[in-house]
């Protein structure tokens, strides 16, 4: 739905040039019947949060024109690339990079003056194919020529990227999920392990701090809040600062569900990591409706939004009263018209962020700039006997 808004806009700026300018122009909602513009008589997310931190948006390039890129601007002061920085794009064949699409990104956010995250430096997934193979095109078997040739591979990108971005990112999520709680000794078995052990993730910190010394390096993952996977964290962390590998922080991706985490586990958790002496950000929020991948509904009901408002209203007060332990937070999106939640873990109606498909404000829009302005909460929610309000609105 959202893409077919896109298409239409996109249709509608290719079709006439004088259209192009971002504060006259206008799309079409999905029927077709009522143009929308950006709502321009409300608060700015990031004003309203300025004496807090910086808050940012994932954006791709449909981002960075018409309603999309006025809706961004007014709303955000920083972004982070949903995947253009991802190594499949930049370096899709060994030794040639290609920054056509993130440097897009990167020079409307200098434009704009907006802070630029950088997501993400070694992963495992969203890999080009080369990556984990030898010359002959066989997956890398662990030894220790596989183990120099991948380090140097690393480094190689690493100071390519980093280099280039120099002080225009100005914090990188330098390995991404290199955590796995149901190994014996917490560490993903991902083939940057298998083949390296440990030691990627040391040089991707060290050559991401010698390529830009200024730039802030976190380590980033899901369910921090899970006290087993945060423990494993949390001491992978600690043996980081201990051998002097360059870490400034942990970044929470925080895809969660209107249930829970709870904002107290939420708040411990950043404390926890808080008292190793290094930074929190939140990077990747987004509030699903759904706890579990088996529900879907055709429609979400209006209690199910408000309900989502509220969810916002508590995490935006946990994350005000962190704020000196919390630089920023990034919401995995601009709008519900693009998220990758409408995808993952399976194809659902899926509204998890601030503005709606039409790129309108929420019930979640007014948990974060004013709850004041939220409606009532849904009675079935309020009672401890039926905590869980069915998303679906009733047919
Ligand atoms: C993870 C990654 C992100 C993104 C999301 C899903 O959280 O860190 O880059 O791919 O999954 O979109």
């Amino acid at each position: 739905m959202g893409i077919r808004a896109f298409e239409i806009l996109a249709m509608v700026i290719m079709l006439s040039p004088q259209s192009v300018s971002v504060s006259t122009a206008v799309a079409q909602t999905e029927s077709g019947a009522s143009p929308i513009q950006i709502q321009s008589d409300i608060p700015s997310v990031y004003q309203t949060l300025g004496d807090y931190f910086p808050v940012g948006a994932a954006i791709w390039p449909g981002d960075l024109s018409g309603l999309h890129a006025e809706l961004l601007v007014k709303h955000f002061n920083s972004v982070v690339a949903e995947n253009a920085m991802k190594m499949e794009y930049l370096e899709p064949t060994e030794s040639v990079f290609d920054f056509r699409v993130a440097d897009e990104l990167v020079d409307f956010a200098k434009a704009h003056r907006m802070l630029m995250r950088g997501h993400t430096l070694a992963w495992h997934q969203q890999n080009p194919a080369w990556l984990f193979k030898d010359a002959e095109g066989n997956d890398l078997q662990p030894g220790p020529e596989s183990k120099a040739l991948l380090l140097r591979r690393l480094k190689t990108y690493i100071r390519t990227v980093v280099s280039h971005y120099k002080d225009d990112v100005y914090a990188w999520d330098v390995v991404n999920e290199v955590i796995d709680p149901a190994q014996p000794d917490g560490f993903r078995r991902s083939p940057w392990f298998e083949i390296t052990g440990t030691d990627y993730i040391d040089t991707a910190f060290r050559s991401a701090r010698e390529a830009a010394p200024r730039a802030k390096l976190f380590i980033n993952d899901f369910d921090t809040t899970d006290p087993t996977k945060r423990m494993f964290l949390y001491n992978l962390v600690r043996d980081l600062k201990a051998r002097d590998v360059p870490i400034d922080g942990v970044g929470h991706q925080m895809h969660i569900n209107i249930h829970g985490p709870s904002t107290d586990a939420i708040a411990e958790t950043i404390h926890m990591f808080s008292t190793l002496g290094i930074d929190n950000q939140i990077t990747e929020l987004d509030v699903s409706f759904y706890d579990n991948p088996k529900d879907s509904c055709p429609a979400i009901s209006q209690d199910a939004l408000i309900e989502q408002g509220y969810r916002y209203r508590d995490l935006f007060q946990t994350f005000r009263d962190l704020k000196s332990e919390l630089s920023g937070v990034t919401l995995w999106g601009l709008a519900d018209d693009h998220t990758w939640l409408k995808k993952f873990p399976v194809a659902r109606l899926e509204l998890p962020l601030l503005f709606d498909e039409h790129l309108r404000t929420k019930p979640a829009y007014w948990g974060v700039v004013d709850p004041a302005r939220l409606p009532a909460r849904p009675v079935s929610a309020q009672s401890a006997a039926e905590p869980e309000t069915p998303p679906c609105s009733k047919p």
